[in-house]
């Protein structure tokens, strides 16, 4: 599949991080970007914003977690702009609590939204794929996949389903040439966040204690998330289906960082 060819639709390609520069950067890869969000009014902003710059883009009400929800707007699509070949699975929640506070309706609604709501709408562009001949998914997975991270069980649990998902669809499709991946991104900042940063002359204690921990002394933007998503769906990347790519300024591979002025044998022997 060329890269003008098809559909792309991002799911949550209204969020103000990852789904803009998921939805920005498809769009200037020349795929034209339907962006799905419950956020009505975000959607139709951004679809609005990238036509003003000569894009192909259009908004779509999308709830991932309701499969009628999810049929109305395919045949929206299929009917006003054609075959979805390109799905971006970013819709998602979080949840920072230990997992003994999590209830039951609070652990049933992240796994809704990141992993049922990445198959149901795997499911449903499927078919129109095989039809056209192969198409590609990318799935929005995370660093928390990685390693723990204190009140993450519930997202990282949902995390670590998407990659089973992703292979699985990978395989189960590979031979119809529909290729599926998934991305890690680390700890995202959004311009506006940088920019309140310099404005502040401040860095919040909690970015600056996520940016410690990459490799890199560079903040992961939404931008960057989005060139590595228009790759792995262009036919740049016709080799990679069923893997997992890391996007978080070297964070997972990372195990410790000896020069940080946190680090101290003596604390830690004191404490013992
Ligand atoms: N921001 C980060 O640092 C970061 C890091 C790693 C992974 N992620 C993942 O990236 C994805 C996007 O995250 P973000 O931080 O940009 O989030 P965001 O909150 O800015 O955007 C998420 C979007 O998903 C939409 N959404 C939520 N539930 C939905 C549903 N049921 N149906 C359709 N749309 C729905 C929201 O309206 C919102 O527009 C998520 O899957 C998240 O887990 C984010």
């Amino acid at each position: 599949m060329r890269n003008e060819e098809g559909v792309c639709l991002v799911t949550g390609g209204a969020g103000a991080r990852i789904g803009h520069g998921v939805s920005t950067m498809v769009a200037a890869r020349g795929l034209h970007v339907v962006i799905g969000d419950t956020d009505g009014g975000a959607t139709q902003q951004l679809a609005t914003r990238l036509r003003a710059s000569g894009h192909r883009a259009d908004a779509v009400d999308l709830d991932v977690c309701d499969p009628d929800s999810i049929e109305r707007a395919l045949s929206e699509i299929r009917g006003r702009i054609g075959t979805v070949r390109s799905l971006v699975n970013s819709a998602g929640t979080g949840l920072e609590l230990p997992a003994a506070d999590v209830s039951t309706p609070q652990f049933d609604r992240i796994m809704a939204v990141n992993v049922r709501g990445s198959w149901l709408c795997a499911r449903a562009v499927l078919p129109g794929m095989i039809d056209a001949g192969g198409g590609s998914i990318v799935n929005i997975g995370s660093v928390h996949k990685a390693g723990a991270s204190q009140g993450y069980s519930a997202y990282a649990a949902s995390k670590a389903a998407l990659v089973g998902l992703t292979r699985g669809i990978a395989c189960d499709y590979g031979r119809q040439f529909v290729r599926c991946n998934i991305v890690h991104p680390g700890a995202v900042v959004s311009p506006e966040q940088l920019a309140e940063d310099y404005r502040t002359g401040a860095t919040p204690s909690h970015r600056r204690f996520l940016a410690e921990r990459q490799m890199m002394p560079r903040p992961v933007t939404p931008a960057d998330i989005g060139k590595v998503v228009g790759f792995l769906l262009s036919d740049d990347a016709l080799s990679m289906t069923g893997s997992e790519v890391w996007a978080d300024a070297g964070t997972s591979a990372m195990l410790f960082d000896h020069r940080s002025p946190e680090w101290s044998m003596e604390a830690g022997a004191a404490a013992t």
